[in-house]
């Protein structure tokens, strides 16, 4: 028989919003507070203040059923509660971690706790902060109820934005790791409110939680770049990334996720956990040279796409670039280190025009504040108008079933650059456009349409540049290094 219990959700942005409509889901009585009343008006009324699939839907529903309550006062909030969660932000917005956020919140909640309740981190920490954030609670709760424990847990979440609901209510392992819980009462009590999901409950400690949650991000990092490296080694000796995934992914020891070639990964947490956790390395004077090399093919992957741009249409300067796609993944609004970013600042200052589209119309404002010159448009066809080359960089569903032979007709040039390797290249050259991508070498449409000019690369604007030549696999000799250029 499952028991529900009284949560309390300090922190409502993606985290903690998921986290307390899950909980009511299942049939808590959640109450969310959040500093912000303009958000808590804001999701009163339905509106959530960033884009997630079926989360509007979530918390509406269980706002209607009375299982979801959302306030602006943790000490009206906290009265009662068996479970308070903790979900502030912890990133400084530079690139940086900050826990003053948590470390206020854990101070306040100390107080206004009620005795018998337990409180659980779902924020990323530092690993460096935990005994302090721990220690910092524990004499907190001491001054104010001498005697009286209050069980500290590390509950990390392990989301995905565009998917998180589904990813909260089917997760693969729920991680509860004892920060202050010396009596195990704050283990049992999660365990209680995880009851009715069929997941695995993994109670560690909570230097083991913390190194879990980042520990699966940098190896999903590592991930990317290894297939941003596998990549480069298709397209030197002329193999297909796709098929090689494919192939590795029935090793069990290997698995095919997050082993798709791009532009590389972006979004609030990847890159920053990368950047900080060799960054603190640095800073106590040692090296962790494997993640140094993440990061660094990482970010180069970025030149890499705005290269390849640039070689296919022979000098970037003067050009119009259709970029698809700005959020750094489908299924959000979310920019925070997109990609696409860096890709269209290098894009104007090479020279180029660049016109962007994306479904989000929040992403398209906040991009063109971000980078001063970009276009932002929201039909990917009004982006592709007189367009010298297109660049997925987000491949959002629309993208992905543009119709190529309509997009020809508006386009100028003829150069379609994949950056997710989302596309289906046949569909692209079968429109009489150029198709490349990471891993997948360039393919030439089948025949040249009529009015496509083969000419040396033009200094100005204008038609399609000169056509490489093409290898028998379909890689052009121009991405070739010159070794291999002789063979074919
Ligand atoms: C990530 C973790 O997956 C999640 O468990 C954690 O809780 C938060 O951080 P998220 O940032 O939402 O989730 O996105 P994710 O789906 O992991 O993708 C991150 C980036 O990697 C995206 O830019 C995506 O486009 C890119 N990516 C992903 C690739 O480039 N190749 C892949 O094969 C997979």
């Amino acid at each position: 028989m499952n028991i529900f219990l009284n949560v309390t959700v300090v922190g409502l942005g993606y985290v903690g919003l998921v986290t307390a409509a899950g909980l009511a889901q299942v049939g808590h009585r959640v109450r969310g507070i959040d500093v912000d009343s303009r958000r808590i008006a804001l999701l009163e009324r339905g509106t959530l203040p960033f884009h997630e699939p079926g989360l509007d839907e979530l918390v509406a529903a269980n706002v209607a059923d009375g299982r979801l309550t959302l306030e602006p006062d943790l000490q009206a909030a906290a009265a009662g509660a068996d479970v308070i969660f903790v979900a502030v932000g912890t990133h400084d917005g530079n690139g940086g971690w900050q826990t003053d956020s948590i470390l206020a919140s854990l101070l306040a909640i100390a107080r206004h706790a009620p005795p018998g309740s337990v409180v659980a981190v779902r924020s990323t920490l530092p690993p460096d902060s935990l005994d302090r954030l721990a220690a910092r609670t524990r004499k907190a709760r001491q001054a104010e109820q001498p005697g009286a424990d209050l069980p500290l847990v590390l509950n990390p979440e392990f989301t995905r934005e565009g998917t998180a609901v589904r990813d909260f209510l089917a997760p693969d392992r729920i991680v509860v790791g004892g920060l202050d819980d010396p009596t195990g009462r704050g283990t049992a009590v999660l365990r209680e409110l995880y009851r009715s999901f069929e997941a695995p409950i993994l109670a560690v400690s909570g230097h083991d939680a913390c190194l879990t949650k980042l520990g699966s991000n940098l190896f999903l990092a590592t991930k990317i770049s290894f297939a941003n490296e596998l990549a480069r080694l298709c397209d030197r000796y002329g193999a297909r990334v796709d098929d090689v995934v494919e192939g590795m992914s029935y090793d069990r020891r290997i698995g095919g996720s997050f082993l798709r070639p791009g532009v590389g990964f972006g979004g609030s947490c990847l890159p920053h956990q990368v950047a900080m956790t060799i960054r603190s390395f640095r800073e106590d004077g040692d090296d962790l040279p494997l993640l140094a090399s993440v990061d660094h093919i990482n970010e180069h992957q970025r030149t890499r796409f705005v290269d390849l741009l640039d070689r296919l249409v022979g000098g970037l300067a003067g050009r119009h670039v259709a970029l698809l796609g700005l959020t750094f993944k489908p299924g959000t609004d979310d920019l925070r280190d997109a990609p696409s970013l860096p890709i269209a600042r290098a894009l104007l200052d090479r020279g180029a025009a660049v016109s962007a589209a994306d479904p989000m119309p929040a992403a398209r404002r906040r991009a063109a504040e971000i980078v001063p010159g970009l276009r932002g448009v929201d039909d990917a066809m009004d982006a592709l108008v007189d367009a010298d080359a297109v660049g997925l960089v987000t491949e959002w569903p629309e993208f992905r079933a543009l119709d190529w032979s309509a997009a020809a007709v508006v386009l100028r040039g003829r150069v379609v650059v994949d950056g997710r390797n989302a596309l289906e290249p046949d569909r692209v050259t079968a429109a009489g456009l150029r198709y490349a991508a990471f891993g997948r070498g360039l393919s030439e449409p089948a025949e040249a349409p009529a009015p496509v000019a083969v000419e040396a690369p033009a200094p100005e604007p204008g038609p399609a540049r000169a056509r490489p030549a093409v290898s028998k696999r379909g890689v052009a000799r121009e991405l070739m290094p010159k070794r291999l250029r002789r063979a074919v």
